[in-house]
C-alpha cells in the first residue's frame, strides 16, 4: 500500500517536473535546451518523410488511368536523359496522385496554378535533392519567389536521386480542387526547377520548364498537355537560317 502510494507520488512529481522543464520560467535550463547544437542545426522546416523510390517513374498508364505532361513532349521518363515528366491520376476526392522527374542540380517541383498569369500564390510541391536522398516541401510561388510553407497536406512521398535525375511521387490533397464540376479541377500545370541550399533549406528562383497552354482538368487522363515555353522549334528554324545565311554568304566570297 504504500509502495503503491509511493509510486503514485513519484510519477506525479516526474509529471509535474516535466512540465517544470518545458515551462518558461525556468530560463536557466531553456537557454541550454535552446543552445543545444541539436537544436539549432537542424534546419527548422518540418518535412514530409520520404521513403527511396524503388523503380523508375514510367509513361505506361498515360492517356490511361493518369494526365501526363513533359519537355521534351512525350519522352520517357524511364530512361536515362533530359526529360521532365509528371503524371497526375484522380485519387478519391481533392487527393491526386503525383508523380515527378526531371533533371537538377537542387530541386524540381510541379505547380497549380488557376490562373493563365502563374506565380500569384500558386500551389507548388517541390522534391529537393539533398545529399542525394529527396526532401519534400510544398510551396507556395508569389512573383517568381517559392516561399516553402509545408502546410499543404501531401502523404506517401517516395523519391529518388541519381546523378541529376530527381524523382518523386506523392498524394496530394490539391487546395480548391473540389471534384463536382471539371472546372474545378482544372488548373494551368507548370514544371520548374532550380537550386537548392541543403543547409538553411532555401529553394532558389524557379526556372520554368513546362507552362500548360491552358488550364487542364488534372481528373481527366485524356487531356494532352501543350507546353507553352516550347520556343525550341523557332530558335531551332532561326539558328538554321542563319547556317543558311552564313553559307550563302560563304559560296558568294568564294
Ligand atoms: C503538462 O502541460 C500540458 C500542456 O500545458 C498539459 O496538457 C498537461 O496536463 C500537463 N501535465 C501535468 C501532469 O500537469
Ligand atoms: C531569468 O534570467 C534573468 C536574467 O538572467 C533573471 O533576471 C531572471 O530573474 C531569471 N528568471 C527566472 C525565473 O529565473
Ligand atoms: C549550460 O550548459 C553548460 C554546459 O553544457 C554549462 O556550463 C552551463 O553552466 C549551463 N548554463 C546554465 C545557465 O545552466
Ligand atoms: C539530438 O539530441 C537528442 C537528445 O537531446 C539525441 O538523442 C540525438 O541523438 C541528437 N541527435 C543528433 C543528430 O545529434
Ligand atoms: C528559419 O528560421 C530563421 C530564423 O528564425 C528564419 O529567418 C528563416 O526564415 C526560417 N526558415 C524557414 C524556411 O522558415
Ligand atoms: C514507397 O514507400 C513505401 C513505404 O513508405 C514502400 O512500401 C513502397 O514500396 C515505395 N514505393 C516504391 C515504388 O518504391
Ligand atoms: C532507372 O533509370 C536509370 C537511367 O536513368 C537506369 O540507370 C536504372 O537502371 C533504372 N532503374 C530501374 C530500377 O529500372
Ligand atoms: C534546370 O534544367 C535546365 C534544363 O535541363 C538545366 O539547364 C539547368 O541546369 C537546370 N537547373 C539546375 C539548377 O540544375
Ligand atoms: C500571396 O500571399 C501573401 C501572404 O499570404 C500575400 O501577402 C500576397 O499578397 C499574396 N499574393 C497574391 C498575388 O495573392
Ligand atoms: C482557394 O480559393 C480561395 C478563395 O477562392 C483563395 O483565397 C485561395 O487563395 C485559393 N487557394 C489556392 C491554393 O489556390
Ligand atoms: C481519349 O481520346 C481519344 C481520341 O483523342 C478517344 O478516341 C478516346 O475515346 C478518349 N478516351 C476517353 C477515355 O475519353
Amino acid at each position: 500500500m504504500f509502495a503503491v502510494v509511493m509510486a503514485m507520488a513519484h510519477m506525479a512529481m516526474g509529471a509535474e517536473a516535466q512540465n517544470t522543464t518545458m515551462a518558461p520560467n525556468s530560463n536557466a535550463t531553456m537557454s541550454n535546451v535552446t543552445m543545444a547544437p541539436n537544436v539549432t542545426m537542424t534546419p527548422n522546416v518540418t518535412t514530409a518523410p520520404v521513403t527511396a523510390l524503388t523503380v523508375n517513374i514510367s509513361m505506361a498508364e498515360c492517356k490511361k488511368s493518369q494526365l501526363c505532361a513533359a519537355k521534351p513532349p512525350d519522352c520517357d521518363p524511364a530512361v536515362a536523359g533530359s526529360c521532365f515528366f509528371v503524371s497526375i491520376k484522380k485519387s478519391l476526392g481533392q487527393i491526386f496522385f503525383f508523380q515527378l522527374r526531371g533533371v537538377s542540380s537542387g530541386y524540381i517541383a510541379v505547380g497549380l496554378s488557376k490562373t493563365s498569369t502563374q506565380g500569384q500564390n500558386d500551389t507548388t510541391y517541390v522534391c529537393a535533392n539533398s545529399n542525394r536522398k529527396v526532401k519534400f516541401f510544398t510551396a507556395l510561388l508569389d512573383k517568381g519567389v517559392l516561399t516553402i510553407n509545408n502546410k499543404l497536406h501531401v502523404e506517401s512521398v517516395n523519391g529518388s536521386v541519381n546523378n541529376q535525375i530527381i524523382q518523386c511521387t506523392f498524394s496530394a490533397t490539391v487546395p480548391n480542387a473540389t471534384d463536382t464540376r471539371s472546372i474545378d479541377t482544372s488548373f494551368y500545370l507548370s514544371i520548374s526547377n532550380g537550386t537548392f541550399n541543403s543547409v538553411t533549406d532555401t529553394l532558389g528562383s524557379p526556372q520554368a520548364i513546362l507552362n500548360s497552354d491552358k488550364a487542364v482538368d488534372l481528373a481527366d487522363p485524356n487531356t494532352t498537355v501543350l507546353n507553352s515555353l516550347n520556343s525550341a522549334p523557332s530558335a531551332f528554324c532561326l539558328s538554321q537560317a542563319l547556317l543558311i545565311l552564313i553559307g550563302v554568304l560563304g559560296m558568294m566570297l568564294l
